[in-house]
């Protein structure tokens, strides 16, 4: 997770009481901070952006530029890949990229952020864009932004050191709290590269509130609902790679949140 101290700001104030409800969370039955239940509020994701070099950025920074022109959108996530083979100058492009972004901006790695002739592989990445995992309140509802790679695989099981970072974190989270969680891998029923234990992570959540999946890595639209969890893929926003569904459009995906409702629509940038 990263941002400036300016989005910082306009993150307190604008979030109002979530901004409140990040102190002294581990000390309140977190559920109480939001009376009235969860909130109305809009946010954008973003992924799969396989920056190479300054010219790939083009199509990054038309994305964050018109994000940024939409008054709703309050926060936006963005689902990993961000670079093509971990480089640092790649990520570093990525980061000036998103760096654009007005309003507070949320990062989880991809497979291509991983740089695998590292000694340090996810030190690039780190070094640039802080904690892989992290989780953010907002209107009454918790984000968990969790590092599904292993190294640079394409198919993955969530890591054991993940599992343990989730468990904790649903510890301290009131049960009826709505939950999003943020990942680059898709955990969607149908998906090709679905999570090898993702029935096993989900099965996690079964006391709690989980109510949307939002992935990458696919590179391609898919929005699929089970068990009154919302699941998605979305598009890639990249020049230097196709979608793998076959579909030319790229872009970002808009969630409108409306209490315990998600609804989600594709954005084309580039048609
Ligand atoms: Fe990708
Ligand atoms: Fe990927």
């Amino acid at each position: 997770m990263r941002f400036t101290r300016r989005q910082f700001i306009g993150l307190i104030g604008a979030a109002g009481l979530s901004g409140c409800a990040r102190v002294g969370l581990d000390k309140v039955a977190d559920m109480d901070v939001m009376p009235g239940g969860p909130g109305r509020f809009t946010f954008a994701a973003i992924g799969d952006l396989h920056v190479l070099d300054a010219r790939s950025t083009g199509i990054v920074n038309q994305a964050v530029d018109a994000i940024n022109a939409r008054d709703d959108v309050r926060f936006t996530i963005v689902l990993g890949d961000l670079a093509t083979d971990g480089e640092y100058v790649e990520l570093n492009l990525a980061h000036t990229s998103l760096a654009r972004f007005e309003k507070p901006h949320f990062l989880v790695p991809g497979n291509h952020d991983v740089n695998m002739r590292a000694k340090n592989i996810y030190g690039n990445y780190t070094k640039l864009f802080g904690d892989a995992n992290w989780r953010d309140e907002e209107e009454g509802w918790l984000f968990m932004g969790i590092d599904s790679t292993n190294e640079a695989k394409s198919d993955v099981a969530i890591r054991p050191d993940q599992i343990a970072w989730i468990e904790k974190q649903l510890k301290k989270t009131n049960t009826k709290r709505p939950i999003a969680l943020m990942t680059h891998h898709p955990f969607n029923p149908n998906t090709k590269y679905r999570v090898q234990n993702a029935d096993e992570v989900l099965a996690m959540f079964s006391e709690h509130n989980l109510k949307l999946v939002a992935a990458g890595h696919f590179h391609g639209n898919q929005e699929e609902t089970r068990d009154g969890i919302l699941f998605t893929t979305t598009a890639c926003c990249s020049s230097t790679r196709d979608n793998h569904d076959g579909t030319s459009a790229k872009g970002y995906r808009l969630f409108q949140v409306d209490k315990e409702t998600v609804t989600t629509e594709f954005v084309a940038v580039v048609a």
